[in-house]
């Protein structure tokens, strides 16, 4: 039995969803530990293009177990979307997915909230959330005024609901956004509670259990380490734990379960939303990684901020997380760049930094110190080993291990099943 943990080391949408569905078949339960419904693993199974963003990828393989662990903050209409739109496909069957009734609630007024704070922020202030309700519900949960989704099941639940509302509106006003209707709120989580009833359950005890009884875990991340609100680039981050030590906390399983940590790494960096990127390119180079790897958010469609691989972020993420492993994806996103460029350390000030500084202002002025490497100016993206791989392209690969001494386990080269090889895992 081994319980692999899979977490993104960049700022997110590192190809996580493809390289959970590869290591989902050997896995008997696939849990996810924090975030919400501000997460889009996008897998691709022969012509069929699956979008999740709150039931784990391991869903897509009929004999898995599914679980959305403590830590997450779960939108219940978003829920009860997914999991129709699953049904109708034919991919969910009964008694499959696991809703821990101690996750939170994301409800329409946090998602109100998350939209008003952010229009009315002014430049330098502005997050550039996903805006899924996914800080104020998080903030909610530390105030202790949140709802969870074990509430669903309290009768009391419309009441209580009412009370909380009546303090909520009161912001939005202040906000000058529109009020959330008590009675509509209270339909439509009515609603939802008839539906996900039987999801709803003591998900600690189910998941301990699995694991005593040796089943195999893996618990997928979501987001990444660079926007984890104690390691990342605060306040530019989200309002969870992405990285390892949030694995524990957000399912109840002891941190003796997991025996290793696999880090997803794409071949160059992305980001969404504001906050600084010391890599970040933004000439015809940045728009060609764009286009070519599709870098659009598959949640809310944003267009990504594209730039090189920052192997100080790697190094910094490998120690934060423990990292064993690295999956590289997209390596076939370089396939027709010419010069490709790794940022080995930053400066700033005359200072050299050789991990990420806490001060964002400090890391607003770093700039990246590269190495050059040259292209390989042919297509990776039909081969299926790494022995295939043309010579620059390999030492392209070796030299983002060496330099952040991880070795590889996974790597990608398609957005296909067919296109992800285990070198080490
Ligand atoms: P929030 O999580 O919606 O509050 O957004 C906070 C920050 O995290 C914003 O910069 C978002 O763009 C970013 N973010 C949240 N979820 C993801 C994700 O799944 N991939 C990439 N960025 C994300």
């Amino acid at each position: 039995m081994t319980n692999t943990l899979l977490i993104g080391a960049q700022w997110g949408d590192e190809g996580k969803g493809k390289i959970v569905d590869f290591l989902s078949r050997d896995a008997d339960v696939v849990v996810r530990y924090q975030g919400g419904s501000n997460a889009g693993h996008t897998i691709e199974i022969g012509a069929d293009r699956y979008v999740l963003h709150l039931i784990p990828s391991g869903i897509l393989y009929p004999d898995k177990t599914c679980v959305i662990g403590n830590g997450l903050v779960v939108d219940p209409l978003a829920l009860v979307h997914e999991i129709q739109d699953l049904e109708k496909r034919g991919i969910l069957s009964a008694g499959r997915l696991h809703v821990s009734d101690r996750a939170h609630m994301v409800l329409s007024y946090h998602k109100a909230l998350d939209a008003g704070r952010e229009s009315r922020a002014t430049r330098g202030s502005k997050i550039g959330t996903t805006q899924r309700g996914i800080g104020p519900t998080y903030a909610d949960k530390a105030s202790r005024t949140g709802f969870r989704m074990g509430d669903l099941l309290d009768p009391a639940l419309p009441d209580r609901l009412r009370e909380r509302l009546a303090e909520k509106n009161v912001l939005l006003k202040d906000m000058g956004a529109d009020l959330i209707d008590p009675d509509t709120l209270c339909r439509e989580i009515r609603q939802a509670a008839d539906f996900l009833r039987p999801y709803i359950g003591d998900t600690v005890s189910l998941l301990n259990t699995a694991y005593k009884a040796g089943k195999q875990i893996l618990f997928e991340g979501a987001q990444g380490t660079m926007l984890d609100i104690d390691f990342g680039t605060y306040p530019y981050v989200t309002s969870s734990n992405p990285t390892s030590g949030g694995a524990c906390v957000g399912t109840g399983l002891p941190p003796r379960a997991i025996n290793r940590v696999l880090g997803v790494i794409k071949a160059y960096t992305t980001r969404v939303g504001e906050g600084p990127f010391p890599t970040e390119l933004m000439d015809a180079t940045g728009e060609h990684l764009r286009q070519r790897g599709r870098e659009f958010g598959a949640t809310t469609g944003r267009p990504r901020r594209c730039g090189w691989f920052d192997a100080v972020v790697a190094r910094y993420s490998a120690m934060v997380n423990g990292i064993d492993f690295w999956a590289v994806t997209k390596l076939d996103v370089l396939d027709e760049t010419e010069t490709i460029r790794v940022c080995t350390a930053y400066e700033c000030d005359g200072k050299r930094y050789d991990t990420v500084p806490a001060c964002i202002a400090t890391l607003s002025r770093c700039r990246p110190v590269y190495t050059d490497f040259p292209g390989w100016k042919c297509s990776t993206s039909g081969i299926t080993s790494q022995a295939d791989l043309p010579p620059n392209a390999k030492d392209y690969v070796k030299a983002l291990c060496d330099i952040t001494g991880v070795p590889l386990g996974v790597l990608s080269v398609s957005p296909k099943r067919a296109g992800t090889f285990r070198i080490a895992v």
